[in-house]
């Protein structure tokens, strides 16, 4: 015989609007309703035990696609790291011929390849499979700064912008 208790909860779970937060334990059933209601082994849950197991199901399921989200961001970073690794070799280069005068050469080095990363980096977050840019604005400040002296250096050589 199911207890009065599961059939409140089954309640709850099948028709969140009947639900009357009486008691805590339908209280904290009360408040997770919207995740449960969406999954078909909760919502076909006959009692508390089903009910567990469809919620330890639903974590499950989460903690493994938020392990997926992580590793293509480790996977999507790590190219990030490289990209910022040559921007700042890019960078020395340029730094270095403008120390000793060769403006030309700086600002050929500045626009030909210390300029792209930020936005490569940019790119390969948007269209990946981890669909998050957790560093977006600094891309966008990075951009924002090698466009800007590149194009003061264009300035200098009298380059065309
Ligand atoms: C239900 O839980 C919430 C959050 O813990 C609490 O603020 C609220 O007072 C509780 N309501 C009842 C009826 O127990
Ligand atoms: C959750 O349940 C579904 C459907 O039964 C199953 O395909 C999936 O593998 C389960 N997830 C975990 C992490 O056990
Ligand atoms: C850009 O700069 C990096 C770092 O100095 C270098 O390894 C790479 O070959 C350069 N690429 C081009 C196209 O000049
Ligand atoms: C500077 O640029 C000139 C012309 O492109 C090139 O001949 C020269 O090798 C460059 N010098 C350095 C140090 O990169």
């Amino acid at each position: 015989m199911v207890q009065p208790i599961a059939i409140i909860l089954l309640a709850v779970v099948i028709a969140p609007g009947l639900a009357a937060c009486s008691s805590s334990v339908i209280n904290a059933t009360y408040y997770c309703v919207g995740v449960l209601s969406g999954n078909p082994a909760a919502a076909a849950a006959t009692d508390v035990r089903g009910l567990a197991a469809a919620a330890i199901n639903i974590t499950a399921d989460k903690a493994a696609s938020t392990l997926r989200v992580i590793s293509y961001l480790v996977d999507e970073l790590s190219i990030c790291r490289g990209y910022y690794a040559y921007m700042l070799q890019s960078l020395a280069i340029v730094a270095a011929d403008f120390g000793a005068g060769r403006f030309e050469n700086a600002s050929f080095e500045m626009s030909g390849n210390a300029t792209g990363y930020p936005q490569a980096c940019d790119i390969l977050l948007f269209a990946g499979n981890s669909h998050k840019d957790p560093v977006f604005k600094e891309n966008a400040e990075n951009d924002l700064l090698v466009r800007l002296a590149s194009s003061i250096l264009n300035l200098l050589t009298g380059a065309r912008i």
